[in-house]
């Protein structure tokens, strides 16, 4: 969206938008950056820094609400746009006013990150929230973030994330993607797989912290470790997709002896190398929202309940499949979800509601035992 020159006021903080990019509807990533920074800060001494850096700023909204709602002492915001300057430096004087430490830059991300790690400069949190895919800066962006700090990144080239321009998802990805119905799912992994190979390549570890997207932008939040947790390189993976019955299965890259053929005897699709382990820390993100003030919430109602979906499902078992693919295997309309996990469960088997899209699934029951319990289901059976 352009936006025109208006005043916008989001949460605790008030901006000029300018004539630059800037989306309204992208509020529930900006609220939950700032709810991670708080949860941070509450794990950090009141009388140690809390470094921000914003690097692809736009107006400069990020900055200034980490600094007014976080607790940030000291902010960065960058965009590569000199014309957004002026407005950049107009929008944060309110932190500089409140005694924060303040930098305004209109230099590349990739000039910057350079600098930055020349000056052996690293902060508590990075956000990037560019356009197009963001590999590239992946590596010179782990190195700005200091042991136990967060990395947050956005990318948006959804058509290789997702399977559709194979040929750029080898530049960008170093990675076979091929499309298939849980694509947020697939385009998030294939993102936090590319980060962990960065970080391991660097001697460091990742955690997920938040996984999410609306089909338009991909956002991950992972916490960067000194060292890989025992046992990390497990969660990379290859996942394979069955487009004859629907089947969806995986396998770590360590133990990779060829994922074979599917159940139903077809040959799948394969994608990867892309992260199989969790897509969400559920227990942080929980403590995150109990920082909530009930009379000045941060979280807007949608960013509530999109972190109370997330919440509920950590991304495992890693492979989700769609009830509408479910659907189509079975000819006629899926069955209510709620009921098919509700069966499953009865049965023993794991199954839940996916955070990351609605009506898709995860379960660890066999596909050909999961689609005979959908079509008992389908036909009216109680499957009790
Ligand atoms: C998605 S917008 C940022 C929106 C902002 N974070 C928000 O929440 O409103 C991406 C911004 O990145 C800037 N940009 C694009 N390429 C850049 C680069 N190589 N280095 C720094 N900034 C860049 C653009 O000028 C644009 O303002
Ligand atoms: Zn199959």
């Amino acid at each position: 969206m352009q936006a025109n020159h208006s005043h916008y006021c989001e949460a605790g903080a008030s901006v000029e938008l300018g004539s630059g990019f800037f989306r309204a509807d992208s509020r529930p990533a900006r609220d939950f950056g700032v709810l991670l920074l708080r949860w941070l800060a509450q794990g950090t001494a009141a009388s140690q820094p809390l470094t921000v850096l914003d690097g692809l700023a736009g107006c400069g909204i990020r900055g200034l609400r980490y600094g007014l709602e976080a607790g940030a002492t000291a902010v960065w915001a960058n965009d590569a746009d000199p014309d957004r300057l002026p407005l950049l430096t107009k929008n944060l004087a309110p932190l500089r006013a409140q005694g924060l430490s303040l930098n305004c830059t209109a230099l590349t991300i990739q000039k910057l990150l350079a600098q930055l790690l020349l000056e052996e400069r690293r902060f508590d949190l990075v956000d990037l929230d560019g356009f197009g895919a963001a590999t590239a800066l992946v590596p010179a962006a782990l190195e700005a973030v200091r042991f136990g700090g967060i990395l947050y990144l956005a990318s948006s080239d959804g058509r290789s994330f997702t399977g559709h321009d194979r040929a750029a998802a080898v530049r960008r990805l170093g990675a076979a993607v091929r499309a298939q119905p849980c694509s947020w799912e697939l385009a998030l992994r294939l993102q936090l797989g590319a980060i962990a190979r960065a970080a391991w390549s660097l001697g460091r570890g990742v955690e997920p912290l938040l996984s999410f997207s609306e089909g338009r932008t991909f956002r991950t939040a992972v916490r960067v470790s000194r060292q890989p947790a025992a046992a990390e390189e497990l969660q990379l993976g290859l996942q394979a997709y069955c487009h004859r019955c629907g089947n969806h299965w995986g396998q770590p890259l360590l133990r990779w002896k060829g994922l074979g053929a599917c159940s139903c005897g077809a040959e799948p699709v394969l994608s990867g190398p892309l992260w199989r382990g969790p897509l969400q820390a559920p227990a942080l993100l929980q403590e995150a929202l109990s920082l909530e003030d009930p009379q000045r919430p941060l979280l807007a109602p949608a960013a509530q309940r999109l972190l109370l979906r997330l919440l509920a499902d950590d991304g495992l078992p890693p492979e989700a499949s769609a009830l509408a693919d479910l659907g189509r295997q079975l000819g006629g309309g899926p069955p209510p979800l709620a009921a098919l996990l509700g069966a499953l469960r009865q049965a023993g088997w794991r199954a839940s509601a996916s955070g990351v899209q609605a009506q898709q699934f995860r379960s660890d029951a066999p596909w050909p035992e999961l689609l005979a319990t959908a079509a008992r289901l389908q036909s009216g059976g109680s499957d009790g």
